[in-house]
């Protein structure tokens, strides 16, 4: 390093020299080396400064953790961006070595208390999504907004686009799309091919939902999920996704040719809609034809009228939403479908109890009707037990405490001070074996009965309270829809690498190491 910083200023000093060569050798060396030791020793003082304070006066001093997770963010920073999404996996340890309260980064900690859940994350609940881990450039989606009054408020004109009576009314839709998705399922089993999962995304995602009138919405769809590749960076580089956020968007066509696309594509939207929106006519749409363009319109000139709001929706406002809805809509079904399709073959006990059940569904123009299937106990069991063995976002989702007292732990008698992160990882929360009797089995049939609708609560893969998906509605349809035609209609088995290709990589949200691909055999002969 002396070594370096050497010939540094060496260089340093010749080029000045080259510059002003009437100023003599040495005093320019000394002043370089005068200034820049300065600022070395101050910099050096500064950053000791910040250690001692995070080590002693900061709120978060009384927490413990690992020494280096207390000093700085190089070790979460090394963990999820560097190594892509390990840090997780740490957890187990830190916990076992430090208790249910770890300091993990200076101003961040991970609980690991059951118990304190629903205090954080329920409806009314105060806490915010940690700006810094929500700042990932589509700022103005509801998914992606801090502010507790903002999110009402979209949240409120957003529900009823997803309602259970809406989703009802989709069943048609997400028929016709699932018969063009087994046609192209049954090429492959003609073929001899193994079926890759992400055919039923490509196909049916995005068009199922019918919120987005777009004949190309599938195809960004289908771009959008490349985008979490580069999340754990996005997170913890912020200036590197700013930058590229304000590049001219020809550089970043150069360097993402995928991410220009999905801007323009929803910019390009959005645009459109305002332009021709007219309200009378969006009025007058049925609620299968209404858009979530349409919603967000109609609300914003209510509000306008009626003096709440000074400005008409712009249209970074829109774009933003329909990315966020693009990515949260697609990419989460199709990995839980996978990973559902993935535990019938890794638990063939599960299959027989199912196949029972769905015989005795009574098909109504030669389709298995959605309320019927989510009547099936233990079909229903299935899915949720899925979705608990492999929550989609396994890790924590970060909220900052509210101004007031801060969050009490009654185990540890501990408070975490107003400003601080918390977060809890739902992966321990789904494997606690103080609420889900023998975690690591996969029982569907521990969701059936007075027990069975006790542990809906602990059910965390949508999250719960006020920012809960606002999906899960929808999601649970369509794997009930899916899974139910995919196993009363194919023989399913795994291809050779299949248990290889499921293990999973946290990317904030769970991504198979390679697509789920099996091989299929119509049971219709
Ligand atoms: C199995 C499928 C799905 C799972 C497991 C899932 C899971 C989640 C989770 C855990 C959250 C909370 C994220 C956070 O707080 O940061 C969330 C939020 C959200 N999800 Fe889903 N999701 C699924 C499907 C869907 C679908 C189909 C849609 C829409 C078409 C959707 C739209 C959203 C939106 C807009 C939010 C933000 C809600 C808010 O901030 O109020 N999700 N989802």
């Amino acid at each position: 390093m002396p070594n370096l910083w050497y010939s540094f200023v060496y260089s340093a000093t010749e080029a000045l020299n080259r510059l002003m060569l009437d100023v003599p050798e040495q005093t320019v060396f000394a002043l370089i080396r005068t200034y820049g030791g300065i600022f070395g020793v101050a910099y050096l003082l500064y950053w000791i400064g910040v250690v001692t304070y995070r080590l002693t006066l900061h709120p978060l001093a009384h927490i413990p953790g690992p020494f280096l997770c207390r000093i700085g963010s190089l070790q979460q920073c090394y963990f999820e961006a560097i190594l892509n999404g390990r840090f997780l996996e740490r957890f187990p340890e830190y916990h076992r070595k430090y208790g249910p309260v770890v300091r993990i980064s200076p101003n961040e900690v991970h609980l690991n208390d059951s118990s304190m859940y629903h205090e954080i994350y329920k409806n009314n609940s105060m806490f915010t999504k940690d700006a810094t881990s929500y700042a990932l450039g589509v700022s103005e989606a509801m998914a992606f907004t801090v502010s507790v009054d903002k999110h009402r408020q979209k949240r409120k004109t957003l529900d009823p686009n997803f309602s259970k009576s809406r989703v009802a009314l989709m069943e048609d839709g997400l028929y016709k799309e699932l018969e063009l998705v087994f046609d192209r399922i049954t090429e492959y089993e003609q073929r001899g091919e193994p079926v890759p999962g992400d055919i039923i995304s490509r196909y049916l995602f995005g068009k199922s939902l019918g919120l987005v009138s777009s004949s190309n919405f599938v195809e960004r769809a289908e771009q959008m999920r490349s985008f979490t590749k580069g999340i754990w960076i996005a997170i913890h580089f912020q200036f590197i996704r700013n930058t590229l956020l304000v590049l001219p968007r020809w550089i970043l066509a150069y360097l993402s040719d995928t991410f220009v696309k999905v801007l323009w594509f929803t910019e390009g939207l959005a645009q459109q809609a305002i332009q021709d929106f007219n309200m009378q006519e969006a009025l007058a749409k049925s609620p299968i034809d209404e858009t979530i363009f349409d919603r967000l319109l109609i609300d914003s000139a209510r509000r306008q009228a009626s003096g709440k709001d000074l400005r008409p929706l712009h249209f970074r406002e829109l774009a933003d939403e329909i990315a966020g809805i693009l990515n949260a809509g697609t990419e989460p079904t199709a990995t839980m479908l996978s990973y559902a399709t993935y535990f019938w073959l890794k638990f063939p006990h599960v299959q027989s109890r199912v196949l029972e059940e769905l015989a005795s569904v009574q098909h109504v123009k030669d389709r298995l009707p959605l309320q019927q299937l989510e009547n099936l106990p233990y079909f229903t069991g299935f899915v949720k037990e899925s979705l608990r063995y492999m929550p989609l976002v396994p890790g924590r989702l970060p909220r900052t405490v509210p101004l007031g007292e801060g969050l009490y732990v009654p185990s540890t008698k501990q408070t975490i001070p107003p400003g601080s992160v918390v977060g809890m990882s739902h992966l321990a929360i789904h494997f606690d074996p103080d609420i889900f009797e023998q975690p690591d089995e996969f029982r569907p049939e521990r969701w059936i009965g007075e027990q069975g609708k006790a542990l809906n609560r602990w059910l965390l893969s949508f999250s719960k309270g006020r920012t809960d998906c606002i999906g899960k509605t929808l999601a649970y349809a369509e794997m009930h829809l899916i899974l139910a035609n995919l196993v009363t209609r194919f023989e399913l088995e795994l291809t050779p690498n299949g248990h290889k290709d499921m293990v999973w990589l946290d990317r904030v949200i769970v991504h198979s190491g390679q697509s789920l691909r099996v091989m299929v055999k119509s049971k219709r002969g």
